[in-house]
């Protein structure tokens, strides 16, 4: 019987076109929960982006289940204790996007400097008003990085070439390593303190989420502006609005949010705010990286073959 790959979210057609001889490949939206138990029914493997919960529900409902997929970095949507117990191999695309994720983080960091988004619509509604949208440089200014692993460091050294001084937040990284990229490493505590910008760049754990909360915001140095183009919940959306409302933080660009997918959040009262709908991975280069990528683990792991580190 030809193997089973049940695709649960948008993957780039060269993805599709590795699997599409040897697999019958069938298609669900992995946001319908009934139809995602249904078709893992007699799925043989799965690939996913962040919206699918593929929980331990999920696992049990696919007895023939052998490789879950996720096309991306992020493995929070994914229960990989419960497919390892079953023998599930999970596989992940860690580097396709993350420089796309970087060059996320510093566009929305420039546009809420600039107040690029709220001055085009603005213009566009037919306000021409150059003194309200004043903004502030990037250069000379501290930017406090917290997580400086893969999206991190790319995030660094770009933002290094806007003549910044660096400091980031990440107590499983060398002092030496940080060094090397010109970054100093401190406590959250002083990153918190100093930083003009701070940026986000951390998974998703029992650890990090709500790592940077109302007491956390409480400290912050007046005027600082907030960068999240990691997962939605690592600063409490809540006291970031608050914080926003009191004018202690002076502007935000967020891509990610607490609950996905939505269309109302507090922060979204806010001009000096920039959204996007999770676009952090949504580049064609990212895309065609993540889905070749996942296509091929899958199509080896189905095979029976060695799966190397992607
Ligand atoms: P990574 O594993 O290379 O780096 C994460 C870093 O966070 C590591 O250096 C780790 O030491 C650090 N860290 C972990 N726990 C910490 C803690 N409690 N305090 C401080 N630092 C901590 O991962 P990455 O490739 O840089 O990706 C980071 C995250 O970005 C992903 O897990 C994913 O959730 C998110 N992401 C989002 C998008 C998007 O579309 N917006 C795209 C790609 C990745
Ligand atoms: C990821 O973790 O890779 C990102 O969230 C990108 C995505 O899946 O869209």
């Amino acid at each position: 019987m030809t193997p089973v790959v049940l695709i649960a979210e948008e993957l780039a057609p060269a993805a599709l076109d590795v699997l599409a001889d040897d697999f019958d490949v069938r298609h669900v939206d992995g946001t319908d929960r009934t139809a995602l138990l249904a078709g893992l029914a007699e799925a043989d493997a799965i690939i996913v982006r962040s919206a699918t919960r593929v929980d331990a529900e999920a696992v049990a409902a696919a007895p023939r289940l052998r490789v879950v997929a996720r096309a991306g970095v992020g493995l929070d949507n994914v229960d990989v204790p419960a497919a390892t117990a079953r023998g599930v191999m999970v596989v992940n695309a860690p580097t396709s996007n993350i420089v796309s994720a970087a060059e996320q983080a510093i566009a929305l960091l420039l546009a809420v400097a600039r107040n690029t988004a709220s001055a085009s619509a603005a213009l566009k509604q037919g306000e021409w008003k150059r003194a309200r949208y004043t903004g502030v440089e990037v250069q000379g200014k501290t930017v406090g990085v917290v997580g400086l692993g893969r999206i991190g460091v790319l995030f660094a050294q770009r933002m290094a070439a806007f003549g910044t001084r660096l400091i980031a937040y990440d107590p499983y990284i060398q002092p030496a390593r940080a060094a090397q990229l010109g970054v100093r490493l401190v406590g959250l505590d002083e990153l918190l303190r100093e930083s003009d910008f701070i940026s986000v760049h951390l998974p998703r754990t029992p650890e990090t989420l709500g790592l940077i909360g109302e007491k956390e915001l409480a400290t912050v140095k007046p005027g600082v502006r907030i960068i999240n183009a990691a997962r939605g919940g690592l600063i409490d959306e809540r006291a970031l609005a608050d914080a926003l409302a009191e004018g202690r933080v002076a502007g935000a660009g967020i891509d990610v949010f607490v609950t996905e997918p939505t269309t109302s959040s507090p922060l979204f009262a806010f001009d000096n705010v920039v959204v996007t709908p999770h676009l952090g991975a949504s580049t064609a280069e990212a895309q065609d990286k993540a889905g070749l990528s996942v296509a091929r683990s899958v199509k080896l792991a189905l095979r029976g073959e060695f799966v190397p580190d992607a």
